[in-house]
């Protein structure tokens, strides 16, 4: 039961429409936290858990994305004649992380669409899920353990954090039972977004998961949901319930580490900001410059 994950899918085809108009022709996934596309993060931490195959599944603006992963002779070389090293190795850098496929969703018909289209790449083998919306701090990987509690179990982990009560309705939310172990609860649904007084725990769906290639035939299956769109939510649901020599099975990772919202555009602003004061290289000077601007604020 317990395939080893080598691959990971980037879904990076959504329409980014709440950070319009940056996304018009950029994909939401290439917008830079600090200096670094949002996704080249997510890239690095599916490497650093041993993923070194990498499929984006892609939409109408996949150039900036592929450019992003490919060399750019022009600007090596300029750099070279500068003998500017230190930026010459951010140039080069993404292009090295690991072997990347793209494919192309074609119509963005929802993030359980997007993840169907990767069937063909993957084939039947358990394979991760990231979301270049969830930026987890690399000092806090979570991969690994959601790995190990796969090994253990077989089924499909998603990665949960405790939200309060008011946050919850902009998240899925996991109805869970507990385990034996206190990282680790067993999900038996799934909710999109409740109200809060309808929400059956206070634990939010965050943008890991490992999915079991059973999702492939739920997903096949799986009418359009909220918004319209084909919901991995929806398929998650239905896989909770599968029995497990069917592929069936969802356990929740607890995550309490530090973890950045760059889905939408206040959220996005605030990882900006907290991981810049963080950086060695920019953070005396910000933070100073914060503490200014903040007492000066009326
Ligand atoms: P979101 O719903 O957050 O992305 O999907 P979106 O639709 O681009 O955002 P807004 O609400 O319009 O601003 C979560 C992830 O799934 C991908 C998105 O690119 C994002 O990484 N996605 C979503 C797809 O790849 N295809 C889809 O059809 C939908």
């Amino acid at each position: 039961m317990s395939k080893v994950v080598r691959k990971a899918v980037v879904p990076a085809a959504g329409l980014g429409t709440r950070f319009l108009p940056a996304t018009k022709a950029t994909p939401k996934e290439m917008l830079p936290v600090v200096d670094k596309p949002a996704i080249q993060y997510v890239v690095e931490e599916a490497v650093a858990a041993g993923l070194e195959d990498v499929l984006f599944i892609t939409g109408r603006s996949k150039r900036p994305l592929e450019d992003h992963f490919d060399r750019n002779f022009e600007l090596e070389e300029a750099l070279e004649r500068k003998g500017d090293d230190e930026r010459l190795v951010l140039v080069t850098e993404p292009t090295e992380l690991a072997r990347i496929h793209y494919v192309r969703q074609g119509d963005p018909l929802g993030l359980g669409h997007a993840v169907l289209v990767a069937e063909n790449h993957v084939g039947d083998e358990p394979f991760a899920v990231l979301l270049g919306d969830d930026l987890i701090d690399p000092r806090d990987p979570i991969l690994p353990r959601m790995m190990q509690v796969r090994d253990q179990h077989g089924g499909s982990v998603i990665c949960l954090m405790e939200v309060p009560a008011e946050s919850i309705s902009l998240y899925g939310c996991a109805a869970v039972e507990v385990t034996g172990e206190d990282d680790v609860v067993l999900v038996t649904d799934l909710v999109e977004k409740p109200e809060v007084a309808q929400a059956p725990s206070s634990y939010a769906v965050i943008g890991r998961y490992l999915l079991d290639p059973a999702v492939f035939d739920v997903l096949r299956n799986t009418a359009p949901g909220r918004g319209g769109e084909i919901q991995l939510t929806d398929a998650l649901r239905v896989l909770a319930t599968m029995p497990a020599e069917a592929g069936g099975g969802v356990r929740g990772v607890v995550f309490g580490g530090r973890r950045y919202d760059t889905g939408d555009r206040l959220s996005y602003l605030q990882a900006n900001i907290m991981l810049a004061a963080e950086r060695e290289d920019l953070g005396p000077d910000l933070r100073a410059w914060l503490r200014e601007y903040v007492a000066n604020l009326s």
